[in-house]
């Protein structure tokens, strides 16, 4: 499983004694060069290095974004890890989404101008300071939404709204189950469920984020506990929607809680994740224990079992029109000020590693952010070294408190 408490402060302390002496790759000069975040091959945090790589340029159809913002999501640790089904081959650029100006455009790129600010999909090569995408997956933002915001969206919010509202078809009265409650995606559940009448969430998530959570998640339970008690002493009759992220065992858990009519929806596979490389093992343990449904008992007790996967969907599938018209369903409703990406920190491309060790960490409330901007912050910093002294003299018991309070305070917005 993913560390907590002191292994957590173990682990951040291996970090900063294996940090490299501060070298980060400087902002290109070259107008042919710009920098970006390489993975070399899968496995762990080494394998992720700041680099300069040739400029791109938009080919037809294409729009040339200057990035400010992209979006670090739970996949790209999976894609680190080499833990998705036909990994393309390394090294490679990661990052699905961005958000920055328009710098150029290639031919036949009706709708868009220089100097438009836009967010972004990216088939990969997101975490770069340039970024060419066709235009089909280039959306403009709102002028009151920032780039960190712009880049937190497009991810969390489409998957949350085509799951709600194209799948499980959410309507006023329902019940919904989340995992992750407290993630991107998660909290993107529960605002968009709040859009629509009386709707009940039941979410998990790690204890630390409950307090910050509860205003959007109507029950939330620690995710160590069995959950499926608890949801049935609140909804005898279980839940209309669960969205599971987590895959293994919580799919027939998942199963059990479905309302007559109800659907579930797989759209995750945190569960394979432990270490910080891939583990054959979890990952067959993940596939072993997913129910094995039978389709004549779905037709007998009335359930739905669906799928839902946006980058499938957007680079493989063609959707990329049903996309577009979910987002701008969502804009409408951000412009109305019914939802709003929560940023968990902001982190220079230098800063990936740590970035990806705090969601592996269970640390993040939200989203997390390579801000292309940003000069790297050393992690030693005052606050840090004076907390570690006082660890070092501390009792286990101390330091666990010491540790959690130190925590937040790494918090970079
Ligand atoms: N199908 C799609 O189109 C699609 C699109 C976007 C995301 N997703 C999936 O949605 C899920 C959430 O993604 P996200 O980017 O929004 O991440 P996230 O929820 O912001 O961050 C990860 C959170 O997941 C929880 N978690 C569960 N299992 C974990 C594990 N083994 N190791 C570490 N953390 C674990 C932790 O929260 P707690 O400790 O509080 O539980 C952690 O804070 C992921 O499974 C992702 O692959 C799918």
């Amino acid at each position: 499983m993913a560390k907590e408490g002191t292994e957590i402060a173990e682990e951040t302390e291996q970090m900063i004694d294996q940090k490299e002496p501060d070298n980060p790759v400087s902002a290109a000069v070259d107008p042919k060069e710009m920098r970006a975040v390489v993975l070399t091959g899968f496995g762990g945090l080494n394998k992720l290095k700041v680099t300069k790589k040739p400029m791109p340029e938009p080919q037809r159809g294409e729009v040339k974004i200057r990035v400010k913002a992209c979006g670090l999501n739970f996949l790209d640790l999976m894609v680190r890890q080499g833990n998705i089904d036909n990994p393309p081959k390394t090294p490679l650029v990661p990052g699905f989404e961005c958000s920055g100006i328009v710098e150029s455009v290639g031919e036949n790129t009706k709708g868009f101008e220089i100097g438009d600010r836009v967010m972004a999909f990216v088939n990969y090569n997101a975490w770069a300071e340039v970024v060419c995408t066709p235009l089909d997956f280039v959306y403009k933002i709102p002028d009151d939404m920032t780039f960190s915001e712009a880049a937190a969206f497009s991810m969390n919010f489409v998957t949350a709204y085509m799951m709600l509202f194209e799948v499980a078809n959410l309507r006023e009265g329902m019940s919904v189950l989340v995992h992750s409650a407290g993630g991107a995606v998660g909290l993107a559940v529960a605002q968009l469920c709040s859009t629509v009448p009386n709707v009940t969430v039941f979410g998990t998530a790690s204890p630390f984020k409950h307090e910050a959570i509860k205003h959007s998640v109507t029950h939330v339970f620690d995710r160590n506990i069995d959950y499926v008690p608890e949801v049935k002493k609140i909804s005898p009759d279980g839940v209309d929607i669960v969205l599971d992220c987590l895959c293994g065992e919580n799919t027939g858990k998942s199963l059990t809680l479905l309302k007559p009519m109800g659907t579930y929806i797989l759209y995750g596979s945190s569960n394979m994740v432990t270490g910080e490389t891939k583990s054959f093992f979890s990952f067959a343990k993940s596939w072993w224990q997913v129910e094995k449904v039978n389709p004549i008992k779905l037709y007998e007790e009335n359930k739905v079992i669906a799928g839902f996967s946006l980058l499938n969907l957007l680079f493989k599938q063609g959707g990329c029109n049903q996309v577009k018209t979910a987002v701008q369903k969502l804009l409408s409703l951000y412009d109305q000020k019914k939802i709003k990406p929560v940023v968990d920190s902001l982190w220079a491309l230098e800063e990936v590693k740590e970035a990806m060790q705090r969601i592996h960490d269970r640390g993040n409330i939200g989203k997390l952010i390579l801000d292309v901007e940003k000069s790297p912050t050393p992690l030693v910093s005052d606050v840090f070294t004076s907390t570690w002294e006082v660890l070092k003299g501390a009792t286990e018991e101390e330091s666990d408190k010491i540790v959690f309070l130190f925590l937040p305070s790494q918090k970079k917005i």
